[in-house]
């Protein structure tokens, strides 16, 4: 199998993989209780709490352990919104995560504003400031989109943001950026930022919500007050341990990364140049991503990719088998011709070269039906 679908999800990283096993076998303590193996357990996500927060340039109370990226987006926005019913604004080409969740909001008598992108999938900074009013509680913008790997200038969303209203909060979906950007919260600025392990290398079914201090965040979960009272519910200590270590795997390889594996992508491009057509310029791109339209529909395209062992994508994973056009690409103005001819290869931490070229010649393959 050569995997190209490394946005849906990834890999475990071995350091993951080895960090949780303890916690599958007989350090299987709740996190709450008052004996050895309790305590033990409790040491152990209170030292991946501190080693997830290093990372991020964060305190460690600042950080919300969840059990996902959905769930990180949808604690942001409610979070942030529910306590005042104030106003969510958000972008089309946005994750189901945050654009379902400011549906909800909408509900729950919250204002939803959601602003368009250009042919790349960029969101307008002045559209951004007149979107944001005195009741605006919370935007968000995500960091690089998964379904065609446009970068969003994520310090600019903020600088316009504070301008127009000091109060209101800014949250990004790094759920797509960590394996690739340097994400230090401050540098960056935001109130709010989601992470889920299983982009870069970590288990399924955990993440984290960092919440700068001093937010008023309304949780989600109400129950014994876990995570300081804003997500109740046992912990998943062995999926906290997995995401600690993949965090720390990932940030110490990030160089290496973006050399080697934008380097495994352009050589998948290179050897496809005559046939695809890349959707957003590289210069705006994850170094991970090629969203490339080509000349066969996808759907038939995935089905010859699969037999000939390539796994990759028509659109985001839980787009795949939809017939309607994604709401990313029909945002950034894609005709549905164009659509179905687009297709999603994304490379990640267990990506080479030469992988990469016998994938591009797979591709060929598939492209002629020689499949
Ligand atoms: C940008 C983005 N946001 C949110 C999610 C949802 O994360 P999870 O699958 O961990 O709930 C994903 C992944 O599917 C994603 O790529």
């Amino acid at each position: 199998l050569i995997y190209l679908d490394h946005a849906a999800t990834t890999p475990l990283r071995p350091q993951a993989a080895e960090a949780m096993q303890p916690f599958l076998g007989d350090r299987f303590g709740n996190t709450s209780g008052s004996h050895d193996i309790s305590r033990r357990a409790k040491n152990v996500l209170e030292e991946a709490r501190e080693q997830a927060a290093g990372i991020l340039g964060a305190s460690p109370s600042e950080v919300i352990f969840t059990g996902g990226g959905t769930e990180a987006d949808n604690l942001a926005l409610k979070g942030a919104a529910l306590p005042s019913r104030g106003g969510v604004v958000t972008v089309a080409t946005e994750h189901e995560a945050v654009l379902e969740t400011g549906h909800f909001l909408e509900r729950m008598g919250s204002k939803l504003d959601i602003l368009g992108v250009d042919q790349h999938g960029v969101v307008d900074l002045s559209e951004l400031e007149k979107a944001i009013g005195r009741h605006t509680a919370v935007v968000s913008v995500m960091a690089i989109n998964n379904e065609t790997g446009t970068q969003q200038p994520i310090e600019q969303v903020v600088e316009t943001v504070k301008r127009a209203n000091q109060r209101t909060l800014v949250h990004t979906d790094a759920i797509q950026a960590f394996s690739s950007l340097d994400l230090s919260v401050n540098e960056l600025g935001v109130d709010l930022l989601s992470l889920a392990a299983h982009k870069f290398g970590g288990p399924q079914g955990v993440g984290l919500l960092y919440a700068r201090s001093g937010i008023n965040l309304e949780p989600l979960m109400h129950g014994g007050g876990q995570e300081y009272g804003r997500r109740s519910g046992t912990h998943n200590v062995a999926g906290v341990a997995g995401m600690a270590a993949a965090m720390a795997a990932a940030a110490a390889d990030r160089d290496r990364f973006r050399r080697e594996v934008g380097e495994a992508r352009r050589a998948f491009e290179a050897k496809l140049s005559d046939r695809i057509e890349r959707s957003v310029p590289e210069a705006m791109s994850a170094p991970q991503h090629s969203h490339v339209r080509l000349g066969v529909e996808n759907e038939t395209l995935l089905v010859r990719l699969d037999r000939l062992g390539v796994a990759a994508s028509a659109g985001s994973a839980c787009q795949s088998g939809a017939t309607t056009v994604s709401h990313v690409l029909s945002a950034m103005g894609f005709s549905r011709e164009q659509a179905r001819h687009s297709m999603r290869f994304t490379f990640g931490w267990t990506s080479s070269a030469v992988e990469a070229e016998q994938a591009a010649e797979l591709v060929v393959q598939a492209l002629e039906g020689r499949s």
